[in-house]
């Protein structure tokens, strides 16, 4: 018997576990109703009343163990959780998580969308890729005109191009649609120049396009007078020069006066008072002629802006090369407030 109390008291001892279900199951194999320690109380009858005394002692001395054992076991148990927790405060604030923002190209293309869709103007789209027709032969551009030629344009192959213009969008909308039209397209553009502070490979645009019966050379004048007004400022004012362009039938070069010094003259105007923006004009009947519209009975006028260009002066951006370096440290700088 003696030697029983001392072989689980030697067990008992040895147990180790991690394991909440092994704990359990030692509890009920030494302690539960038949377990090996109750059992040995249950013999305490058999036991020669002169070791009665000692064996009620080891027999106790032998529970206690076993339940110390038991405690301890769960308590490292719960202990483990316990501590790993305590290592994380949740009063520290969390790490700030950086928010994009938008690129300032995106930016003033999205505001020129906005100010010509308060007149009426709807947004179109084209493709990049374009055929000779949309970018050049509709246009009225004449089979030897420069901007055709291989240091302008990228070509893919004889027939094929990169959009050197928007313009080809226009075409594309005046020949799906009859007028009214009212539409701008901004998109990105190709030209092959190379890259330096002040020309790029591409580039973006939004170029517009109205055509409706009477649309006149003062009502594009005014249209542009409002665009520069909420672009620029309520007290811009613009000029504008005689110029060419194959698709324009008079064509103009539109000037707006200097918004860095006000007109005082600055290196920016080079002390003219006044920023070329953009090329405009009526669209010439030959254009309309091309993509099925009728120039007995219609007439329109179209334009067409750089973005860079626009956010040149609103940003004071001289160097083109930023928009398209990626540069986190310029990127930071704008933000949808700061125009
Ligand atoms: N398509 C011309 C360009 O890319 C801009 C323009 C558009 C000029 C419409 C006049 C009228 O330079």
């Amino acid at each position: 018997m003696f030697e029983d109390i001392k072989n689980i008291n030697h067990e008992v001892h040895n147990f180790k576990s991690k394991s909440s279900q092994e704990i359990e199951d030692f509890r009920i194999s030494y302690l539960g109703k038949k377990g090996k320690i109750t059992l040995l109380f249950n013999k305490f009858k058999e036991v020669p009343v002169s070791d009665k005394k000692e064996f009620g002692k080891q027999l106790n001395i032998l529970k206690t163990a076993a339940l110390d054992k038991i405690t301890t076991l769960k308590s490292s148990l719960n202990d483990r959780p316990k501590s790993s927790k305590s290592n994380l405060d949740y009063t520290i604030p969390g790490q700030p998580t950086e928010i994009g923002s938008r690129h300032p190209i995106t930016i003033i293309r999205d505001r020129i969308t906005n100010i010509f869709s308060q007149i009426g103007f709807n947004v179109s789209e084209g493709p990049e890729i374009e055929d000779d027709w949309h970018n050049f032969t509709a246009l009225n551009f004449p089979e030897e005109h420069p901007a055709r030629d291989m240091q302008d344009t990228f070509f893919i192959n004889k027939d094929i191009a990169l959009r050197t213009h928007t313009s080809s969008v226009q075409v594309r909308v005046m020949e799906n649609s009859q007028p009214p039209i009212r539409t701008i397209s901004p998109g990105r553009v190709y030209r092959n120049e190379a890259i330096s502070a002040r020309a790029h490979c591409f580039f973006h645009q939004v170029e517009g396009l109205y055509i409706d019966k009477d649309v006149s050379f003062a009502d594009m004048k005014q249209t542009l007078l409002y665009f520069t007004k909420a672009m620029f400022g309520n007290e811009t004012k613009i000029r504008l020069r005689p110029s060419y362009f194959p698709f324009t039938e008079p064509s103009a070069e539109v000037d707006v006066s200097c918004t860095i010094c006000n007109s005082k003259g600055c290196n920016v105007c080079k002390y003219s008072g006044w920023l070329e923006i953009m090329g405009c004009g009526m669209v010439d009947p030959n254009v309309l002629e091309n993509c099925k519209i009728d120039p007995d009975i219609y007439s329109g006028y179209a334009f067409g802006m750089g973005i860079e260009r626009i956010a040149q002066l609103i940003y004071e951006v001289n160097d083109l090369r930023l928009y398209s370096e990626n540069d986190l440290r310029f990127l930071k700088q704008f933000t949808t407030e700061s125009y």
